[in-house]
């Protein structure tokens, strides 16, 4: 079956409209290989179509010639089929699509006013920052928000949490819950955690994510952090390439599951360095240029004494302002003497809005 959008039309998780093509319509692809297709995170005629074949014979342990050849038959039935006139649509069909864009509430009013009004769905969202600025915080809050209904600023939805770094806590969803004046049972059944252990791990569930999306009827897909394993694991410029073309698929693979399914993927990101060391600038993000097209929203968070400053570092639409928030038993929080409303409309200089180059 293909999962493609048509006008913008999505309700509930059933937000695709399904084609009624199965993968087994491909010629040459029976039970088996349908299953063996699948267990390797490919679940569309789309998804075969545009695999690469080097990666599909590893994936399924076939010949190179004969993962070839099931991606040209599936691109031989696309074109067929005409689905691929589908992937053009009028510009009136993507503002439709636009506007079945939603916005979760991230626990600051200051916070969502940076970003117009809450994290949107169709995106990807980075935050990035020095330890303790508060990422993982904001993630756990959302794990709270998104649960509610749309009117109080949730998507009435599941929550999917990649824990890289084994920072997920339970109990501080709860405690958020519990303080929201929120249902915190209720809250921590919708969340899914899923703990990851190291790059391969962490792309393999992310080829997989469609599958988990649908089951946990999901609207955020958080992975805390996007970065460390793959820069714990492939250390030395030696391997620099190779990480990067990794992460490269997995972004990929979010920024499309992000516009399929009309759901927000959070994204957190480390600095280059670790400010009490000598070299490196604190405020430049992990991962370079890949990361950094990838992210359609870029949030550069620091802490300012007992407050965070959170920056919008790159947007394709968002002023470059800045705006200060802090974190209580409430999660993310606005500043009690401001209450609110604290974006500075400033903008920042050229060189915060570089995106940066691959780190040395
Ligand atoms: P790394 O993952 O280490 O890179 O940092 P991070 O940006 O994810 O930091 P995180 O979001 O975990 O923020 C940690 C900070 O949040 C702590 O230093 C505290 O200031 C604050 N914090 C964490 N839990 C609580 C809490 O229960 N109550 C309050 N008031 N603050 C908390
Ligand atoms: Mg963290």
């Amino acid at each position: 079956m293909n999962n493609e959008l048509e006008n913008g039309e999505m309700s509930g998780n059933s937000q695709m409209i399904m084609i009624d093509l199965d993968i087994q319509d491909i010629e040459g692809i029976g039970p088996t290989t349908a299953k063996k297709l699948k267990e390797a995170g490919i679940l569309s005629v789309m998804d075969l179509a545009v695999a690469s074949t080097d990666e599909l014979s590893v994936d399924i342990n076939s010949s190179k010639e004969t993962a070839a050849s099931y991606i040209i038959a599936a691109q031989r039935l696309l074109r067929e089929s005409h689905l691929l006139d589908k992937e053009f649509i009028t510009a009136d069909a993507a503002l439709q699509k636009r506007k079945a864009m939603l916005r979760c509430a991230t626990g600051s009013t200051a916070l969502d006013d940076l970003l117009l009004g809450g994290i949107e769905t169709q995106a990807v969202t980075e935050f990035y920052g020095e330890f303790g600025s508060g990422k993982s915080q904001i993630c756990h809050t959302l794990c709270a928000i998104a649960r509610q209904p749309v009117e109080n600023g949730g998507l009435n939805s599941g929550v999917i949490y990649i824990d890289t770094e084994g920072t997920f806590r339970p109990e501080r969803v709860e405690q958020i819950a519990r303080a929201r004046e929120l249902d915190p049972s209720e809250i921590l059944k919708s969340v899914a955690v899923c703990k990851v252990y190291n790059s391969s791990h962490l792309e393999l569930i992310v080829k997989d994510l469609g599958r988990y999306i649908d089951d946990f009827k999901a609207k955020i897909v958080i992975i805390d952090s996007i970065i460390s394993l793959h820069r714990a694991e492939f250390a030395g410029r030696g391997t620099l390439a190779d990480r990067q073309q990794r992460l490269n698929g997995m972004l990929h693979k979010l920024i499309r599951l992000a516009e399929i399914y009309n759901i927000a993927v959070i994204i957190t990101n480390q600095v280059q360095s670790s400010p009490d060391t000598f070299f490196g600038d604190p405020t430049k993000a992990a991962g370079g240029n890949v990361i950094g097209h990838a992210s359609t929203y870029r949030i550069y968070l620091r802490k300012s004494g007992e407050n965070r400053i959170a920056k919008m570092m790159d947007s394709p639409y968002h002023p470059y302002s800045d705006t200060r928030f802090t974190i209580t038993e409430k999660g993310t929080d606005d500043l009690e003497e401001t209450g609110k409303k604290s974006t500075s409309k400033k903008s920042t200089s050229k060189k915060d809005k570089e995106i940066e180059e691959i780190e040395e």
